[in-house]
């Protein structure tokens, strides 16, 4: 691996203090109350407003699309930047609701860890589990923060293994709850061996007034009461025995997670979580670029885009191109090198963006996120880079699982439908593909999760006029089809089963499910049906 050049040291030290993060959870696990509890606690309340607003779709001044509102979900990302404890956090938004799109995944490349929030009665639910499965992918190191300890919860140990067996990772504790439910009133932190009560405020608006005793300490009884003392003493014991203990190594591997436990409503647990944060959640790392590894501290700027998405606002119908910076300070009207164009760019517009607010942007450094106006200049994964030649990793592409015909029901709105097609399969919305002859008129679409096809569907109507049909289509496994040109005629397809073409030119056949994907492969020995993705479920 080659290093590309020194890093300077002022820089080196704004970087060490950056923490870019999403947080990933089932819908209703405690997300938004997490954010807007972590933005309490480092003082952006003004924020924290927003976060709810952005949620509660009656009062969404904020949510950027129609869509988004009427069902009150959150379907594009944004970061919110706040400083807590001489630490910069960049807290990039992945969707919440139940259907998910490869937006999500896309920002999960972009972070250096994440935060699982689970639900202390419900433990790991399927959303959980396929986002955890992205992270897993890029080793990304999770922290766990599990929630709603104020309500009758499953016991700490099981939600412990719950977590091992399920997602195959190790899970340590870091501090413990003492009780659950009504009796819940704080936890028992195992690096200092004290205990913090809390103290609950109206609607948890305010910081909860916490009380820090040892576990030692002979007024401890008194402060907890007699029964909660001697539970939580025969659990220390219990857990200082058995438990799996915190090593750093294997937690930036992504083979471990430390366990927090708290109630995010309550501010019970917030506090301590975010010093852990500081404490344990990386720094921007290195970045693998081919046979280059990017350090984040050298001074020649780099970054990658991960996510586009035009018409965000109305009053400017424009396209934004998110860039991830990788390296060194990302300055306004800097020109840079961007390779797949084969040209310089100059970086003029230059935002911050939350929901409907922009902050221009003139100075960013390794970690941060920049929206830059996209006048059809970039595309997902391209890179960004102002002096040594860098190119990173591809974007990982992930297998659609839903497929569909895109009907324009007006035709004489031909141009429009295919300039809003183009735009949002640029935007990776969704995978377009085509017939292989002229034989069948509509493209097929394919997404990860179903409800891109109405987010398409809506945004071809308002930003683009045009209605169109989507029909679904009884298939849910897609292969590339690789073999010789005259060895495809000869291919025994299963009963089910359509050909088309991706946008390179390649055939993709679509089968009904895994079975007759598998059945057809070996039927046709000489032919090779590969993945055209990563599937999103990869749990070993
Ligand atoms: P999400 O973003 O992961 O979808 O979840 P969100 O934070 O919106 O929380 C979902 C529900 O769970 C909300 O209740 C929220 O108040 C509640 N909640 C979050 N954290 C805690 C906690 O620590 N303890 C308890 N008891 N509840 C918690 P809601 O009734 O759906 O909404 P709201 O009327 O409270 O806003």
């Amino acid at each position: 691996m080659t290093k590309i050049s020194q890093p300077s040291s002022s820089l080196a030290e704004q970087v060490a203090r950056r923490r870019t993060f999403a947080i990933i959870s089932h819908p209703d696990a405690g997300k938004t109350t997490l954010t807007e509890k972590l933005l309490l606690y480092s003082g952006s309340v003004h924020l924290a407003g927003a976060v709810r607003s952005r949620k509660d779709q009656r009062h969404a001044t904020s949510d950027w699309m129609a869509i988004e509102q009427e069902r009150g979900i959150s379907i594009t990302s944004t970061v919110l930047q706040f400083n807590y404890g001489g630490c910069l956090f960049n807290l990039l938004d992945t969707p919440g609701h139940e259907d998910f799109s490869e937006d999500t995944y896309r920002t999960l490349v972009a972070v250096d860890s994440a935060v699982m929030v689970l639900d202390a009665a419900k433990g790991i639910e399927p959303q959980t589990r396929k986002l955890f499965d992205a992270c897993r992918l890029r080793q990304i190191p999770i922290l766990t923060f599990i929630n709603k300890l104020d309500h009758p919860a499953q016991h700490p140990l099981e939600l412990l293994d719950e977590i091992e067996t399920t997602l195959n990772i190790d899970a340590a504790p870091m501090n413990w709850p003492i009780g659950d439910g009504p009796t819940f009133q704080g936890v028992y932190q195992l690096s200092d061996a004290r205990v913090l009560q809390f103290e609950r405020t109206e609607h948890g608006q305010h910081r909860a007034p916490v009380t820090v005793r040892d576990l030692e300490d002979p007024t401890l009884d008194e402060l907890l009461g007699e029964e909660a003392c001697a539970q939580l003493r025969e659990d220390v014991e219990l857990i200082s025995g058995a438990g799996v203990s915190f090593d750093q190594d294997a937690f930036l591997a992504g083979r471990l997670t430390p366990v927090f436990f708290g109630s995010a409503l309550n501010n019970f647990g917030v506090e301590p979580f975010l010093d852990a944060l500081i404490k344990l959640a990386p720094p921007p790392r290195p970045r693998e670029a081919g046979e280059k590894r990017v350090d984040p501290c050298n001074n020649d700027f780099s970054g990658f885009v991960f996510k586009i998405q035009a018409n965000m606002n109305p009053k400017h119908r424009d396209s934004i191109a998110f860039i991830r910076v990788c390296s060194g300070r990302f300055t306004k009207d800097m020109t840079v090198n961007h390779p797949r164009l084969q040209r310089k760019v100059r970086l003029a517009r230059s935002f911050r963006l939350f929901a409907q607010d922009r902050e221009t942007v003139d100075e960013a450094l390794a970690g941060d996120v920049v929206g830059l106006s996209n006048p059809g200049l970039f595309a997902i994964g391209d890179t960004l880079y102002d002096s040594e030649p860098v190119t990173f990793d591809p974007m990982p592409q992930f297998e659609p699982e839903h497929f569909a015909l895109l009907r324009n029901l007006d035709t004489a709105k031909y141009k429009q439908f295919h300039k809003g097609l183009d735009q949002l399969v640029k935007e990776g919305a969704i995978q377009r593909f085509d017939a292989l002859d002229a034989s069948q008129l509509y493209p097929v679409i394919g997404a990860v999760g179903r409800l891109q096809f109405e987010v398409l569907q809506t945004r071809l109507q308002t930003e683009y006029n045009v209605d169109v049909a989507i029909d679904p289509l009884p298939y849910t496994v897609a292969r590339r089809v690789v073999c010789a040109p005259d060895a495809f005629a000869r291919i025994k397809w299963p009963m089910e089963h359509m050909s088309i073409k991706d946008q390179s030119e390649h055939p993709i056949a679509l089968f009904a499910s895994e079975w007759p994907a598998a059945r057809c492969a070996e039927n046709n020995p000489e032919v090779e049906f590969r993945p055209i993705g990563i599937a999103s479920s990869i749990t070993p």
